[in-house]
């Protein structure tokens, strides 16, 4: 990316949800080939079902169809009510919903699925549907990043699997600024919880239409520090680097692929405030009202 080229980068009061989709969901990408058969391999390591957060979830659903079966209970978070929209819409089964069904057919396939047929890609749909129970906004910038209303859940314990996709190094173009958003993402776990991550890798602007984004040009090398400030156990550290050889179209060649428990022991799950609430009387941080989706 040039200069010039970096000048015009956008901010996200300029991002379209339905441009995003069209660019990159239309058909299963080798990145998004790469991300779904390691999720799917990582969720090999939850134990016990517990509740999950997919956090940075953007307009999509599609990194839920593997974590669906491993889980309790599903929540999604984004930084824009427009992305959030577009998730429920398909939750409601709207019909202008962005259509997933061939990124189920790829997740049934790699877990390794006799069937892939329509019936059973509708069934791992109902899954996910039966599993998220609420949509969030969301601020990787605080230190507690889930914006929620004070009449909700006061205590609550951490989440057992934060899953964080392209959120990030995506979100912005400044290191230390992404090393912050790590932190504060990473924090929502519970001691010895399981952090599930995907990033652009050594990229400066992504496109999305003709707009471009900035992203933390980030690698391997930085990420695995990144995550051991952020509170993860080293020993359970496992990262892979892909090449996906997409540069020309749509802005990086690799991207880089985590998981990594947190450190402390499950059992020591703490019961401690995850929501950002207003202090008594200030006017409440959130820019919509929480969306329950049941
Ligand atoms: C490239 S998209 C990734 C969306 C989705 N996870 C995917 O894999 O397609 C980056 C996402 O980060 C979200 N985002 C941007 N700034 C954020 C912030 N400060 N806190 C949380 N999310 C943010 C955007 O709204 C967008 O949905």
């Amino acid at each position: 990316m040039t200069q010039s080229k970096l000048a015009e980068v956008s901010g996200f009061d300029q991002w379209d949800a339905a441009r995003y989709l069209a660019h990159y969901y239309a058909e299963v990408e080798a990145d998004e080939a790469a991300t779904l058969a390691f999720i799917t391999r990582a969720c090999g390591r939850i134990g016990a079902p517990g509740r999950a957060l997919v956090f940075g979830v953007g307009p999509t659903v599609h990194h839920l169809l593997p974590l669906a079966p491993h889980v309790r209970e599903l929540h999604v978070a984004d930084y824009l009510d427009s992305n959030l929209e577009h998730v429920r819409r398909w939750l409601r089964r709207d019909s202008g919903a962005h259509d997933w069904r061939a990124f189920g057919r790829h997740v049934l396939r790699g877990e390794g699925a006799c069937d892939v047929g329509e019936a059973a890609v509708a069934q791992r749909e109902r899954l996910v549907r039966a599993r998220v129970t609420r949509c969030l906004l969301a601020d990787a910038a605080h230190e507690r990043p889930l914006f929620m209303s004070a009449a909700s859940t006061r205590e609550a314990p951490r989440y057992d699997v934060v899953l964080s996709c392209f959120c990030a190094e995506s979100a912005t173009g400044d290191k230390a600024v992404w090393r912050r958003y790590v932190r504060n993402i990473v924090r929502l776990l519970a001691p010895g919880g399981l952090f599930i991550t995907a990033a652009l890798r050594r990229c400066t602007a992504y496109r999305v239409g003709s707009a471009h984004f900035a992203s933390a040009d980030i690698d391997e090398h930085e990420l695995t520090d990144a995550l051991l400030a952020a509170g993860v156990e080293g020993a359970s550290l496992e990262i892979e680097v892909h090449r996906v050889g997409l540069r020309e179209r749509l802005g990086y060649d690799s991207i880089v692929l985590a998981a990594a428990a947190t450190r402390g022991a499950p059992a020591e799950t703490s019961r401690v405030p995850w929501f950002a609430e207003p202090a008594p009387g200030a006017a409440p941080r959130s820019r919509a009202a929480p969306t329950p989706v049941a």
